[in-house]
This record gives structure tokens, sequence and C-alpha cells, in this order.
């Protein structure tokens, strides 16, 4: 059986996934999301899914946790080789759609202030910059980090910004 031929796909993370997830995500931030942090997701019933190609190779992935009304986008990762081909936007274009399935209102997420590339695809994207988190993010021996609060007015919203 050929799989090569099909595009990207969305999968659900499975426990006996990740050594493959936490080999993305060692190489993708200095200061990464620990094992448990991700058996913690799957355990709680987070959103935790994978991007894959045609040859099952993982493009990215993402963990969102569902509220009454609103969508928190906790972590979104791109296999660095694998960066600027639109894997980003297109989990997020996905995320949007299961929430407003959901009928969420609102989609937030927390940014590190020093992640520019981040911020610049979020905000392309048409989230806003609606607050700080002073200290938010362990930042090695010189302290922590300030989170920049973004939110997606899911209701007002079409499709995606090109
Ligand atoms: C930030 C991050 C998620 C972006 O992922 P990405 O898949 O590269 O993002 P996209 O491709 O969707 O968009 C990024 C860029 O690619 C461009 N792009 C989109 N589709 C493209 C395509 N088909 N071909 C070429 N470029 C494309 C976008 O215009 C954008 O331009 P930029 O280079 O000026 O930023 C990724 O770099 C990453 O995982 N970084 C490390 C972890 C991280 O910081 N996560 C976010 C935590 S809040």
């Amino acid at each position: 059986m050929s799989r090569t031929t099909d595009g990207p796909a969305l999968r659900p993370v499975q426990l006996h996934e990740l050594d493959q997830l936490m080999a993305i995500e060692t190489q993708a931030y200095p200061f990464p999301w620990s094992r448990g942090n991700f058996i913690d997701s799957i355990v709680a019933g987070y959103r935790l899914c994978k991007r894959i190609d045609g040859q099952g190779r993982w493009l990215g992935y993402y963990v969102a946790m569902a509220g009454v009304d609103e969508t928190h986008l906790l972590n979104l990762t791109v296999a660095p080789p694998f960066e600027h081909r639109g894997h980003a936007r297109a989990m997020l274009d996905e995320l949007v759609a299961w929430s407003r399935n959901r009928a969420a209102a609102r989609l937030w997420l927390e940014v590190r202030a020093s992640n520019q590339r981040a911020q610049a695809l979020y905000r392309r994207y048409g989230f806003a910059e609606v607050g700080l988190r002073r200290g938010y993010y362990p930042a090695g021996p010189l302290g922590r980090e300030n989170a920049i609060v973004m939110s997606l007015d899911l209701q007002e919203r079409g499709d995606a910004l090109d």
C-alpha cells in the first residue's frame, strides 16, 4: 500500500508517540515542554494533534484546551526542517474550524515577548495583542520572561487572512 500520494493530514497524538514529539520539541525550543507536560495534556483530554505528510513524517503539532466558549492554544510547533511552508497557518486554520464547531467565541494564546517570529505569524493571522503576563516563562539563570497574551475573535472573522 502506498501512502506517498496523500497530502498532509491531522491526527491525534498517542502516548506511545511522545518520543517522536519530544525530538521535535527539544529542537524547536530553548525551554521545551517536558514529556510530563504532554502526558498531562493527553490525560486531561486536551486536543493534541500532529500534522503529518503523506509519508507519515511529522510536520508539527499543537496542544489546545477547550473552555466553555473559548479555546486556549497552549503549544504550536513546526518541525524545524519544515518551517516556512505554511504548516503553522494550516494548523491554526484547523484549530479555528474546530473551535467554531464548538461555538467558541475566542481563541487565546501566550507567546514569549522575545519570540518575534511567532508574534508576527499570529498578527498576520488576525490575532490582537490584548495583555502581558509578567515573568510567565522560565528564562534560564537570568530569571523569567514576559508573555504577550494574544486573542482572535472567532465571531467577527471569516476565513484566515492572507
Ligand atoms: C513560529 C512557527 C510555529 C511558525 O511555523 P511555520 O510553519 O514556519 O509558519 P508558516 O509557514 O505558517 O508561516 C511562517 C512564514 O512562512 C511563510 N509561508 C507560508 N506559507 C508558505 C509557503 N507555502 N511557501 C513559503 N512560505 C510560506 C509565511 O508567509 C510566513 O512568512 P515569514 O517567513 O515572514 O514569517 C515555527 O517557526 C516554530 O515552530 N517555531 C518554534 C516554536 C515556536 O516558537 N512556536 C510558537 C510558540 S507561541
